[in-house]
């Protein structure tokens, strides 16, 4: 499928839940009311789409959320998607916390899973609780070597949030280095209401680069995932380390993804409300070719790009004067 900027939609990303057992500070608010349950696609009806999207040519496939691991019976779906493997499909991963990893990673590896992306801003065990509101650091790392002892290679994932891990960035690289995993960071983006104020929060990765430099020997990498990281070989640990600059710097040019939701919404852009519903394609009655019609004739309205903006610490004058987020829906919603 090829978008009207010519773009060449390959990749999918889908949000299996919103639901999520942690409550990062800059992603939800603590009292957040999720999905009720009747409102999901069954396991079925996501396979019946994962497998139309692999059809029209959708290569890799990542399963998010909220937190993927959290859906009940979400095996069955990595199964279903594995077996698809070689057939259409070249890559299955997901993207998780951690905090299940250890209960699943050996089954993930068993139904083809190469890679997993795990989101960790801290390696202190009293921050990573007062970002994630209540998650257990203990918990996660068993996670992540779970991980890597069932041959999954790891990526960390690290929002910077100014104020709460900026002063760490340099022990998370040295970290991820010594235990062979790549480091890629993320800037905060105004996506949906949290109680906090993300001007306040926000952090340019020029400034973590910058300030990077003074200790690592960094040299920008012709390595390129097919997403929105800049790579950078770290001369120091022989690994990489990305930068995904939403706010900073632009990305969409060479975007080739689409994210499906829990309720079967298709959005075409994470920064922009474009989307289409496909349950409502899926439980019409719609036969295949029907299906195919409906996702080709969405991924025809994919933005040019999106619009993130954060208003400078100056200009906001505490949570009532903040410019509103960029989209209403939070992370978990559209999938990280
Ligand atoms: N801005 C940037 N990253 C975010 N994440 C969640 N909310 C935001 C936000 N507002 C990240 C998580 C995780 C991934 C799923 O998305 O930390 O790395
Ligand atoms: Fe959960 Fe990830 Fe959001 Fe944290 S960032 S609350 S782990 S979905």
């Amino acid at each position: 499928m090829i978008d009207p900027f010519g773009r060449a939609i390959t990749y999918l990303r889908v949000s299996v839940t919103d639901r999520c057992d942690l409550r990062c500070v800059y992603c939800m608010a603590e009292d957040m009311t999720f999905l009720p349950r009747g409102a999901l696609l069954d396991l079925e009806e996501l396979d019946r789409l994962c497998a139309a999207f692999i059809r029209l040519g959708t290569r890799k496939i990542r399963l998010t959320g909220g937190e993927p691991l959290v859906r009940r019976g979400v095996m069955t779906l990595f199964r279903s998607l594995g077996a698809r493997l070689g057939h259409g499909l070249d890559e299955l991963s997901v993207t998780t916390n951690a905090s299940q990893l250890a209960r699943f990673a050996g089954d993930l590896a068993a139904a083809g899973v190469k890679r997993v992306n795990v989101s960790l801003d801290t390696l202190d065990a009293g921050k990573f609780t007062s970002i994630t509101r209540w998650g257990r650091l203990e918990r996660v790392l068993e996670g992540i070597f779970a991980a890597r002892d069932a041959g999954l290679a790891v990526k960390i994932n690290t929002v910077a949030v100014r104020g709460l891990n900026e002063d760490e960035i340099d022990s998370l690289l040295a970290w991820c280095g010594e235990q062979g995993f790549d480091l890629c960071l993320i800037e905060i983006m105004p996506m949906g209401e949290i109680d906090a104020s993300r001007s306040e929060q926000y952090l340019p990765l020029s400034l973590v680069r910058s300030r990077l430099a003074r200790h690592w020997t960094l040299t920008e990498s012709a390595y390129h995932s097919g997403g929105p990281a800049r790579y950078f070989d770290v001369a120091e640990t022989g690994r990489r380390i990305g930068f995904i600059t939403p706010m900073s710097h632009n990305f969409c040019e060479s975007c080739n993804r689409v994210r499906l939701t829990c309720t079967g919404t298709l959005y075409m852009c994470l920064g922009q409300d474009t989307s289409s519903d496909l349950r409502a394609v899926l439980r019409s009655g719609a036969d295949e070719a029907a299906l195919e019609e409906a996702i080709r004739a969405a991924v025809a309205r994919k933005p040019k790009g999106h619009d993130f903006l954060i208003a400078a610490p100056g200009e906001s004058s505490g949570l009532a004067g903040e410019a509103p987020p960029a989209v209403a829906r939070h992370m978990n919603v559209t999938g990280g």
